[in-house]
């Protein structure tokens, strides 16, 4: 388009925005959209590898690209849209399941967690779900993908398969890169710091970007910490402690070393309180903006549309060069 680089990412819409998803995707895709042409989705498509309630899928839909919008993304520096929108995706996914293996899909990580979380259901799209991704990224031919760590298999698979079709018919897609944020890249769940703030699955640690102040701070006055007494970064040693500090240094905008001076010699409880408000501030804005906005369907629907008709304009590109290259008759 103009030179700039080219970011995509996603989330999808299995359950509402968490400050997990604020803090370590939301917040620093709005700091890229200076630099880059960013395409940032909602992949409604992907979510339905779980089974979904209708209702609530297209509830949750909503409210996120509501919140998208709040938080700060601009839908005329960003492209905003619903993957189900763009049928481009769907398009090269199968383009690119010919060019994936069964074997490599069957090492993912993510897939093999699933399945052993929903036994009952272990779907084909659950399985070639990498595909799908690597077709959202492929067909904008994105330079950079911000994704946290847990994604980053999904990435390497995408350049495997990028590079197998290059590989047998000539220069096609970019070779995309992971951009993986330093701080905030993995907000742990409240009550059990080892694992990530799950946005599918409700938990008293976690907390979402639409809860009320309330409730709130009742997640960070009974979050888990340790039985020492020191707020001190150490995730091995201090798992919780150490994840309130991180939420703590980017809602109040510190370094950790400020956020560990500011409370040396303070209490767990005190932090804990201090942390809540924090984010409380933070995400009032957002909660207050994005409930205004879901009352204006019309305009979410308009944004849907231009995202979409903006987004398929490279993604058809992408898709017509594909099919030449396969041998697909044109018309
Ligand atoms: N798989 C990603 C996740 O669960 C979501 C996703 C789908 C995505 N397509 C993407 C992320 C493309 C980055 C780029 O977090």
């Amino acid at each position: 388009m103009d030179g700039k680089k080219v970011i995509l990412s996603g989330i999808q819409p299995s359950g509402a925005l968490t400050l997990g998803s604020y803090i370590g995707a939301i917040k620093n895709w709005v700091e890229l959209s200076e630099e880059y042409e960013c395409y940032y989705c909602i992949v409604d498509l992907h979510a339905i590898t779980v089974r979904q309630d209708p209702a609530t899928l297209r509830r949750n839909t909503l409210t996120q690209l509501a919140q998208y919008i709040a938080a700060g993304l601009d839908p005329n520096k960003n492209v905003l849209f619903v993957q189900s929108h763009v049928p481009a995706h769907t398009q090269l996914a199968w383009a690119l399941n010919c060019f994936t293996m069964f074997g490599e899909l069957g090492r993912m990580t993510q897939f093999k967690e699933k399945s052993v979380k929903n036994p009952e259901n272990i779907n084909a799209g659950l399985f070639t779900y990498p595909v799908l991704m690597a077709a959202d990224i492929l067909v904008y031919q994105a330079d950079l993908v911000p994704v946290g760590d847990d994604q980053k298999q999904h990435l390497e698979i995408t350049r495997d398969i990028a590079q197998r079709f290059n590989a047998a018919h000539g220069d096609t897609f970019k070779i995309p890169e992971p951009f993986i944020p330093k701080i905030g890249a993995r907000i742990m769940d409240l009550q059990e710091p080892e694992n990530k703030m799950s946005k599918s699955e409700i938990s008293a640690g976690r907390v979402c970007v639409g809860d009320r102040p309330e409730d709130i701070m009742r997640a960070f006055k009974r979050a888990v910490t340790d039985s020492g007494s020191e707020i001190r970064f150490d995730p091995e040693a201090k798992p919780g402690i150490s994840n309130l500090m991180q939420i703590y240094a980017v809602c109040a905008n510190k370094t950790l070393a400020e956020v560990e001076s500011e409370f040396s010699g303070s209490g767990y409880g005190a932090f804990k309180t201090a942390v809540g408000e924090a984010v409380v501030e933070t995400l009032r804005p957002i909660r207050e903006e994005s409930e205004r906005l879901l009352g204006d369907r019309a305009y979410l629907e308009k944004i849907c549309a231009d995202g979409a008709a903006r987004a398929a304009r490279t993604a058809d590109k992408t898709v017509r060069r594909v099919y030449k290259k396969l041998g697909f008759v044109a018309v």
